[in-house]
């Protein structure tokens, strides 16, 4: 009995999650509070992350450390330890909508945020990181050149138009993708890339086209108008992406890979995901088709072979069961008086 008490104390890992009161942040430090016997400490300025009931529940249950402090200030990961064994780095301005209104900002942002976890990652004595990548990185690649979908991990990084400021964060990211890599090579940490692919799920925000969906459908525009129909994206359920991503921390042996974290069985035309949310929410109305704003990419869809090989990464959540339980989340939390956050 002692022995077990002593070798879970022993193996007690402390886990860092920078970015981790936001979407997907929230959802990871969850999963390893519920399922993990770590010490976590969660940083973020709660730009985007809310503290609020979910986030409060955890962080009372689990005793979880909040660190509140803007990380473009490179003074603030003074106050971190340095031996964290995990750090998750998810930190960053995220959303087309941000890279239209302030792409300066973003850029400033995101560089610093990347550039400063860097800095600190040389000198203290962290195992592994992940750094959380995105798609984006690609889509220029896939539009210019006709680039195979679904897409694999070796497609070469590209973006259409670098003066355009949607490819902002795309941008970014590439900068965070070879930091993260070339550090950890020079500076001997271990470190893991995720690319996401259309993470989604409760919780996420209001920027997402869920969400903005279910606010029109409630509001009951007709006719509805959709906006990029034809266009296809692959979404992957919240709970699918935290299984990801922690297999991509904790799996040994894969330092230095990229792995592509999202769903290939499911992509499908926006057409036919609003008209399922419009069903879900007994719409009665008629649809308009409207074509996709500028810089959008056509199509999108992951080759997650190489996450279900090396990780054994197996996305479980169909589309439909995934939609529905974020839907009924959102007309839950409206319903009830829920503030609209970013
Ligand atoms: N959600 C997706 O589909 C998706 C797709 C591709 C990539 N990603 C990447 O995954 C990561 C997490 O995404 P998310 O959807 O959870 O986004 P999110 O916006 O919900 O989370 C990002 C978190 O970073 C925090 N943050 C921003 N600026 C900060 C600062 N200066 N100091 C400290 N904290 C700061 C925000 O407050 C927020 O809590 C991001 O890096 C994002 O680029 C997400």
């Amino acid at each position: 009995m002692e022995e077990a008490i002593f070798s879970k104390l022993r193996y007690m890992k402390k886990v860092l999650l920078i970015g981790g009161a936001g979407f997907i942040g929230f959802n990871i430090t969850k999963f390893l509070a519920e399922n993990r016997n770590y010490e976590i400490t969660v940083a973020d300025n709660f730009f985007r992350g809310k503290m609020d009931v979910l986030l409060t529940d955890l962080v009372d249950k689990y005793k979880i450390r909040v660190v509140n402090a803007d990380f473009t200030n490179a003074a603030s990961f003074d106050q971190l330890d340095k031996d964290y064994d995990q750090v998750y780095m998810l930190a960053a301005v995220v959303g087309v909508k941000y890279t239209e209104e302030i792409p300066n900002e973003l850029i400033r942002i995101n560089a610093f945020l990347a550039l400063n976890t860097l800095e600190w990652l040389k000198t203290a004595q962290c195992k592994k990181v992940v750094f959380t990548s995105t798609s984006e990185c690609y889509a220029g690649t896939i539009e210019a050149f006709d680039y195979q979908v679904p897409t694999p991990e070796s497609v070469p990084l590209c973006i259409d138009d670098i003066t355009h400021p949607r490819f902002t964060y795309a941008v970014t990211k590439m900068l965070g993708e070879s930091g993260f890599m070339n550090y950890s090579k020079v500076f001997g940490f271990e470190c893991t890339i995720v690319r996401y692919h259309n993470v989604y799920g409760p919780r996420m925000g209001f920027k997402h086209v869920i969400p903005q969906v279910t606010q029109r459908f409630l509001k009951k525009e007709d006719p509805f108008k959709i906006y990029g129909y034809d266009q296809t994206r692959s979404f992957n359920y919240i709970d699918d992406a935290v299984n990801g991503t922690v297999l991509a921390m904790e799996t040994p042996d894969v330092s230095g890979e990229i792995f592509h974290i999202g769903d290939m069985t499911d992509e499908l035309k926006i057409e036919e995901l609003i008209k399922y949310i419009g069903e879900l929410m007994d719409y009665k109305g008629t649809y308009e088709y409207e074509s996709a704003p500028s810089g959008s990419v056509s199509r999108r869809c992951p080759d997650i072979s190489k996450a279900q090989k090396m990780l054994g990464y197996d996305p479980k959540t169909s589309w439909k069961v995934g939609v529905k339980n974020t839907i009924e989340w959102y007309v839950n939390y409206i319903n009830t008086g829920g503030d609209v956050f970013e």
